[in-house]
């Protein structure tokens, strides 16, 4: 019964639900009335609060963290590097030794002297599972032997040419030889700089200059105030020229106006 009687409601609920949207859609004397009720009856959205930027907790952690400088390391094991696979896969070091699962690299022995690009992301957990071998990468350990196994590689790598330790190189080289040769090695994984490097782009909310409700046209010049060549190079390009006859396009193989340059509407 009470079942039945719900259902009723529903059917009834649907049905002046219906006639409501009827009347917003046929544009009556009741839709005025009808699309205020709509309106009203949605849950207002949360104020936006202005002036913040979020940013996800773990990557602030993350920016922290590459920039420690830890203590040099002077005194290494000596070990073979199989020796060492071996002896660290016979210990079960694993994944679930992994305390990180990404890495921002942006160290900052490395930053007092360049500072082209952004930090470097390095996804951990996935490079661990891809590979199955922990000491692929963490090659080496402290003779200490309190030490961690996957001791910082900037504990043992800091600034090149170190007079006491000249084997050891500096730690942007030992990233480079590292990250890139194994990707080279491998053919899987970036070695453009691109694909690990974004450029240090500065942030544009102090940059770029408008007013408050700003026009297209305003925003266009705005851009180009700063970024000449790229509008430039945009002129070139089929988004501004395509036009005339393309035998790319289906249907239009006799003529087409959809460049920039003709039929859109933002054609500065
Ligand atoms: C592809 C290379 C690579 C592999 C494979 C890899 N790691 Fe790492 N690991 C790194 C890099 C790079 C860092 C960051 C080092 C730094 O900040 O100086 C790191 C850092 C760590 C840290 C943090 C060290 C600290 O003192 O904060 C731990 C723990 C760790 N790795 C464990 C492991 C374990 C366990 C495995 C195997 C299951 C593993 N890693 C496999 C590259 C690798
Ligand atoms: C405990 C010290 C120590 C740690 C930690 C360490 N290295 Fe090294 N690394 C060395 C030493 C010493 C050498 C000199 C060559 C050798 O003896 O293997 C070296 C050499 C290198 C080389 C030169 C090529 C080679 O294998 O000989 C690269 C590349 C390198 N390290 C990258 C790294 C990276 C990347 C990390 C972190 C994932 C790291 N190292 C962690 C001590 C360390
Ligand atoms: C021993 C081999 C090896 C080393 C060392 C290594 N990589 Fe990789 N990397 C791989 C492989 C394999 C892939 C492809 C994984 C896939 O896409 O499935 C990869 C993929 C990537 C990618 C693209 C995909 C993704 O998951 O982000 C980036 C970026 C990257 N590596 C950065 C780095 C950096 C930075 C380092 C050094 C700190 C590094 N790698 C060291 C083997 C390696
Ligand atoms: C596989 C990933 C990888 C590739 C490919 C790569 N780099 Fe890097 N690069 C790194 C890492 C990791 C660092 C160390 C970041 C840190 O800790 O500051 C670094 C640091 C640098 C730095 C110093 C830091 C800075 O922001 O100025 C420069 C410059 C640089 N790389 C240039 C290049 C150039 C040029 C290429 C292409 C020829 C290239 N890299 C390719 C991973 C890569
Ligand atoms: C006062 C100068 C200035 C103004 C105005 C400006 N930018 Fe930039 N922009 C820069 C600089 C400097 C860089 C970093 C160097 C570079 O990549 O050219 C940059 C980089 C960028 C990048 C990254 C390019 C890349 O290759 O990774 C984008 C995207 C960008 N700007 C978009 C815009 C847009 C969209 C506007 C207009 C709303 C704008 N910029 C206005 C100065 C400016």
């Amino acid at each position: 019964m009470i079942k039945r009687l719900s259902g009723a409601i529903a059917v009834l609920a649907a049905l002046s639900a219906i006639g409501g949207l009827a009347a917003i859609f046929s544009g009556g004397p009741a839709a005025q009335d009808a699309r205020a009720a709509a309106v009203k009856s949605e849950p207002a959205p949360a104020e936006p609060k202005t002036g913040t930027v979020w940013t996800a907790p773990d990557q602030e952690a993350a920016k922290k963290r590459a920039q420690e400088v830890v203590p040099f390391v002077d005194a290494v094991m000596e070990e073979c590097q199989l020796c060492r696979q071996m002896r660290l896969r016979e210990a079960g070091l694993g994944i679930k030794d992994i305390t990180n699962s990404y890495f921002l690299l942006d160290s900052s022995i490395i930053k007092k002297s360049e500072d082209l690009y952004g930090p470097v992301r390095f996804k951990h957990t996935k490079h661990a599972g891809e590979l199955k071998d922990c000491a692929l990468c963490h090659h080496r350990r402290p003779l200490d032997a309190k030490a961690k196994e996957t001791t910082r590689c900037s504990a043992c790598h800091q600034e090149p040419f170190r007079v006491n330790q000249p084997e050891r190189i500096g730690l942007k080289a030992a990233y480079h030889q590292q990250c890139t040769g194994c990707h080279q090695e491998m053919k899987k994984g970036p070695t453009d700089c691109l694909g690990c490097h974004r450029k240090n782009v500065p942030d544009h909310k102090e940059l770029v200059n408008l007013p408050e409700k700003p026009e297209p046209i305003q925003v266009t010049k705005e851009c180009l105030r700063c970024h000449k060549a790229v509008g430039d190079d945009m002129l070139k390009t089929a988004h501004w020229l395509w036009k005339g006859p393309s035998p790319y396009t289906l249907n239009r193989s006799k003529h087409v106006n959809h460049g920039k340059a003709t039929t859109s509407i933002n054609n500065f």
